[in-house]
């Protein structure tokens, strides 16, 4: 596994690979990798001939108020872990080298951006797909992956590989969850003992909701009902939004129709704000395939 800190050298990487006729799988992280992140590296390698990750903590998406300084890094831990997963070169940037001077150019989706996460921490997206694009552009990979869990950050990042032409399909990998259905993220760790035992009753609100979509339920009200009452069973946790958000628009429905729709759910615990979703696909079956 090779480690590159300069664009220089992660656009000679790609292109010696290119030339060889070999395809590329990219995964963007900012390090603190867990297996959720390795879920996203099994689905690039079996996809891809060559799987480039990027662990990069990325400045520019952290508003004013929000810990850059205190994001957890752990380098030689998340090497390590590539190196096992079968990685082929993890990019390890310093910030002056995606940023070597401040930047002019910002990209927008103001859309899918302002809306949810986004209301409650403005320039965030602006900040992802700015990156995003930039990793884009200096990977150049056929495929590039993200996690369903940050469902509202992989339709930002689709909107704009869409709008801009990218050469990348956006690829979305399903959630991982813990063995007691937490989805998996680096924030868990942030969560007390306490909170940790209680935390997986936001999944068991939406398995609620899936059984009543499975029942043929598709009153929006009456599936995010499934959520409230499972939430308020548990006094420390405080559900900031839920709803049922078409996957592509993030628009809100009333009712599932006959276009993929999304129950998305951002609840805080603690100091920790949890976030999850569940898609509701019509013809799904209990276990949320396609029938
Ligand atoms: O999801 C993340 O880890 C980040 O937002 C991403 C996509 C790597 C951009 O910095």
């Amino acid at each position: 596994m090779q480690t590159i800190t300069t664009v220089r050298d992660l656009r000679r990487f790609v292109w010696l690979h290119r030339q060889a006729g070999r395809t590329i799988g990219f995964v963007p992280t900012m390090g603190a990798l867990h297996h959720g992140h390795m879920a996203l590296v099994e689905r690039c390698r079996a996809d891809n001939d060559v799987t480039v990750v990027s662990i990069f903590v990325n400045p520019t998406q952290f508003g004013p108020g929000e810990d850059f300084d205190a994001y957890p890094r752990d380098l030689d831990r998340d090497l390590e872990l590539c190196r096992e997963h079968g990685v082929d070169a993890v990019f390890h940037p310093a910030v002056a080298e995606m940023y070597p001077e401040p930047l002019q150019t910002g990209i927008e989706v103001p859309a899918l951006s302002t809306i949810l996460i986004g209301e409650q921490r403005p320039g965030h997206f602006r900040g992802v797909a700015t990156v995003v694009a930039k990793l884009l552009n200096i990977a150049e990979p056929d495929r590039a992956y993200f996690g369903e869990k940050d469902f509202q950050q992989l339709a930002v990042v689709r909107r704009m590989a869409f709008d801009l032409s990218m050469r990348a399909s956006i690829v979305g990998v399903p959630t991982v969850r813990e063995a007691d259905g937490l989805a998996a993220s680096s924030r868990n760790k942030r969560l007390t003992p306490a909170e940790r035992r209680v935390a997986p009753v936001i999944h068991q609100g939406m398995l609620a909701a899936r059984s009543l979509f499975s029942t043929g339920e598709r009153d929006a009200a009456t599936l995010v009902s499934a959520i409230r009452s499972a939430t308020e069973r548990e006094p420390s946790i405080s559900l900031l939004s839920c709803d049922l958000r078409d996957s592509a628009t993030l628009g809100i429905l009333e009712r599932v129709t006959d276009k993929p729709a999304v129950l998305l759910v951002t609840a805080r615990l603690g100091s920790v704000v949890l976030i999850d979703q569940l898609e509701l696909r019509p013809g799904a079956t209990e276990e949320g395939e396609a029938a």
